[in-house]
């Protein structure tokens, strides 16, 4: 990816170099008469990073043979002023420009379009002005984040000091970097994990998960160090001198960056009351790379400058070609929404330094001492092992064996891998992260292999951030098919086919999850992923008890189901609990139900019709699902309640009625999470069980609704492909097993292995299914999916509106 990035580089420098040099003829020599087309201009030398900015762009620019202009205003708006109206008058076209004071540049920035000229603003954002043309950046609310969760990944127990500190009011970025950090710290105070020692404003607004720039700014007021490590210093040691012993002790800093960071932490490491301290940082400065080896500075996020930098000059030049930059987001400065490049920053640690700062050619490792040490802590490592938070012996799985015969898995074990790292990433969160990780530690220490989770809830954006930037993860998990088949189309997925054989696949998984595996790639199908983990909507629970006393019977068709429902109001009872109640969700639980029908009277084609928008709701088939439900929850007598209290019941109330004595209701659909709901004491096989909701019409097999995770790698190195492969067993689902809630969807799972008979039974019931299918509401645009399907659902439930012309409103609500 490096080599290509930097074949990239020499390229567009070419192309710039051409560009620049057009108004001096073809010599490549650069002469002093030669028009600037370009200029750059960064904010101070006092701030270390702006001077690795400066480096790479005369690296970049040397390379093509030029020599640019690159101004510093000394932390000044005047100066900087002054700066943008000499480049200006030098007959420059394009101005790469980093801002002292965001919104003070405004009026320099509009000085520049006034004449001519293209801004790029370059790492912060000129704010408050229409006069910016384009933004290349890093993505700073990850900064911010990777730098919380940092702090969060160390801390055990509670009432962990936290010592908060940012950076300058004047920066946009200082906003962005904190409310990343708020985004992953403020439910670790809420929950008492950290408490807040040196910002009264911090704490007094630490119950609200997301901040206001106005109150992200009374905390920064108090907090901010102005980038300068004076002020750091100078602050770090009046919140040390305020501070009582008891509020000392083992601290974790939030350090902006790491400049910042290396004065703050000195401070610390000077009070006595400190035993030990995690701080985070930013910018991979050498001096901090060099603390990070010391063991002086917990951590900074790299922000790989190259990057930066040519993402400017390819904006520049397609500026001066008369063409538009890529956009692949776009950021707000107060006046306009400014189009956009963020790149991905990566967290760097004792951990993998070596890899990510040195290896990777970011700074060669001549400019440090110490690396050779690196391998062999002294100290024992202040990350508990994964071990130590899984549930032991739930069900013992074995060693790691398995996977395809003579395969890299098996290569894997026999030590052939050790020492690697597989980067994974994906939508699990604390603490399903967690669940996820014990299933991959015993691959872990069956291969020495290091498996690296990033994780995190804005998922999709990231990844495909990352994946434009040539730094995908080694493998992420999809939680939406549909997602990973994009990345399958641009040919970014490695094809599971090139090194599982077909009838390892065939023999692991049921024909149906390999169907679903099966995407388009740029030259004909490819297998783009493993499944692993599922869920099973598909579930009508009952009342065991009351149902065996009554002499009722399992009904294996739709047919049976509907007279069990009016056996039941003949026998003087109510067959069905439904609450659909949700909040602002509420018309979720309608929608399953229409999911479940849909599977079961109509092709698997018309269902992804439908969920792509070309099966309109109000088609003859849509219409029959909701009248199929309708005969069963209008009729009267059928439903605990009646009719009225279907929107009104709370969804997780809702199987309450089983549980009554006489039961309200013997019967009620609901996915497999559904038990966590029920009463504490009630037991599986003898208070309740479950069926497999029929099928309505043979021709459809027996299908399954729920959700399911692929794994897909972006990476084709032999330990990524002996992960891939270690994901094909079931036992890489453990650490859910383990608990509750999930399945392996892999055919080696059989019901021995949950901790929970009822999730083995389900596992199983998933796997007699013929085919499955996505919650289509879940896969629906969210307008649709999240919004008029529920609401119509719900209005048709309550009566308040009638089926047509719900339908047809749903369908006018389709994006366009
Ligand atoms: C940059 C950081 C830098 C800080 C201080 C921010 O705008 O994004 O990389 O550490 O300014 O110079």
């Amino acid at each position: 990816m490096k080599h290509n990035r930097s074949i990239w580089l020499v390229i567009s420098m070419l192309v710039l170099a051409s560009m620049l040099l057009s108004a001096c003829g073809p010599s490549a020599t650069p002469t002093a008469t030669a028009a600037l087309k370009v200029g750059v201009i960064l904010p101070t030398k006092n701030e270390p990073r702006w001077i690795q900015d400066e480096t790479r762009f005369k690296d970049a620019f040397t390379q093509a043979g030029y020599d640019v202009q690159i101004l510093f205003s000394d932390g000044d708006s005047a100066k900087e002023k002054a700066n943008v109206e000499s480049l200006i008058s030098q007959g420059v076209k394009v101005i790469i420009f980093t801002p002292q004071d965001g919104t003070a540049a405004a009026a320099a920035a509009q000085e520049a379009r006034d004449a001519g000229v293209k801004v790029i603003s370059y790492d912060r954002l000129i704010r408050d002005t229409a006069a910016v043309d384009y933004y290349v950046t890093f993505d700073s609310v990850a900064v911010g984040e990777a730098q919380g969760q940092y702090l969060v990944d160390k801390a055990t127990g509670t009432g962990n000091p936290l010592y908060l500190y940012a950076g300058a009011a004047t920066d946009n970025n200082a906003f962005l970097f904190f409310e990343g950090a708020w985004n992953v710290l403020q439910p670790k105070i809420a929950d008492g994990t950290f408490v807040i020692k040196n910002s009264s404003e911090a704490v007094g607004l630490q119950d609200k998960a997301t901040l206001t720039r106005d109150e992200m700014s009374q905390i920064i007021g108090q907090v901010t160090t102005d980038w300068k490590f004076d002020v750091a210093k100078n602050l770090a040691e009046a919140n040390l001198t305020a501070a009582p012993a008891a509020d000392k002790g083992d601290v974790f800093i939030l350090a902006p960056n790491d400049g910042t960071a290396r004065a703050i932490a000195d401070s610390f490491a000077a009070d006595g009351d400190v035993t030990s301290y995690v701080v985070t940082g930013q910018d991979a400065e050498e001096p901090s790379v060099q603390y990070i080896i010391d063991g002086k500075q917990s951590m900074t996020v790299l922000k790989d400058v190259r990057t930066l930098v040519s993402d400017a000059i390819a904006a520049a030049v397609a500026y001066l070609e008369g063409n538009t930059p890529e956009q692949t987001a776009t950021y707000n400065n107060g006046a306009i929404d400014v189009p956009a490049k963020p790149s991905v920053v990566v967290t760097v640690d004792q951990s993998n330094v070596q890899a990510a700062v040195i290896d990777s050619g970011y700074w060669p490792a001549a400019d440090f001492t110490g690396l050779d040490t690196l391998g062999a802590p002294t100290e024992a490592p202040t990350e508990p092992p994964v071990a130590a938070e899984c549930p032991e012996g739930v069900y013992d799985f074995g060693p790691v064996t398995g996977g395809p015969a003579g395969g890299f898995l098996e290569q894997a074990v026999a030590g052939a891998f050790a020492g690697t790292t597989v980067t994974v990433d994906g939508t699990q969160v604390e603490p399903d992260d967690q669940k996820m990780k014990c299933g991959w530690k015993a691959f872990e220490e069956a291969t020495g292999i290091t498996v690296n989770y990033i994780g995190n809830k804005e998922f999709e954006a990231r990844l495909s951030i990352a994946v434009d930037a040539g730094q995908a993860p080694d493998i992420a998990d999809f939680p939406q098919p549909g997602v990973l088949a994009r990345y399958a189309e641009q040919g970014k997925i490695v094809d599971v086919n090139s090194f599982m054989p077909a009838d390892y696949l065939s023999a692991t998984y049921n024909q149906a999850w390999l169907d679903m595996a099966t995407m388009a790639g740029p030259s004909g199908p490819i297998s783009a992923g493993v499944w692993n983990r599922g869920f099973m909507k598909s579930l009508v629970w009952y009342a065991k008890d009351d149902f065996d006393a009554s002499g009722y019977t399992v009904p294996q068709t739709w047919d049976e189901l509907v007279a069990l429902s009016d056996q039941i109001v003949a026998d003087g009872g109510t067959p069905w609990c439904v609450g659909i109640e949700s909040q602002a969700a509420t018309g979720w639980v309608a929608t399953d139900w229409v999911e479940d029908i849909m599977l079961r009277t109509t092709s698997l084609e018309n269902y992804d019709k439908w969920v792509a928008g070309t099966l309109p709701f109000a088609s003859p088939e849509v219409k029959n699902a909701f009248e199929t439900i309708a005969a069963i929850w209008f009729k009267e007598g059928n439903v605990f309640g009646g009719r009225d209290q279907i929107t009104t019941t709370f969804f997780a109330d809702s199987p309450a009625g089983l549980f009554t004595d006489p039961p309200n209701c013997f019967l009620h659909r609901q996915a497999s999470f559904i038990t966590g709901n029920f009463p504490a004491d009630a037991e599986y096989k003898v208070d309740y069980d479950f069926f497999y909701l029929p099928p309505i019409d043979d021709a459809y097999g027996r299908p399954a609704l729920g959700a399911a995770d692929i794994y897909a790698a972006f990476n084709d190195r032999p330990e990524v492909k002996a992960l891939m492969e270690y994901l094909s067993l079931p036992m890489s689902v453990s650490g859910f097993m383990n608990t509750s809630g999930a399945l392996a969807l892999q055919n080696g799972a059989v019901p021995e292995m949950y901790a929970n008979a009822v999730d083995g039974d389900i596992g199983a019931a998933l796997a007699a299914a013929t085919s499955f299918r996505f919650d289509a509401s879940d896969l629906m645009p969210g307008e649709v999916g999240a919004g008029s399907f529920w609401k119509g659902a719900t209005d048709w439930a309550s009566g308040a509106a009638d089926l047509d012309t719900v339908l047809q409103e749903i369908d006018a609500s389709w994006p366009k």
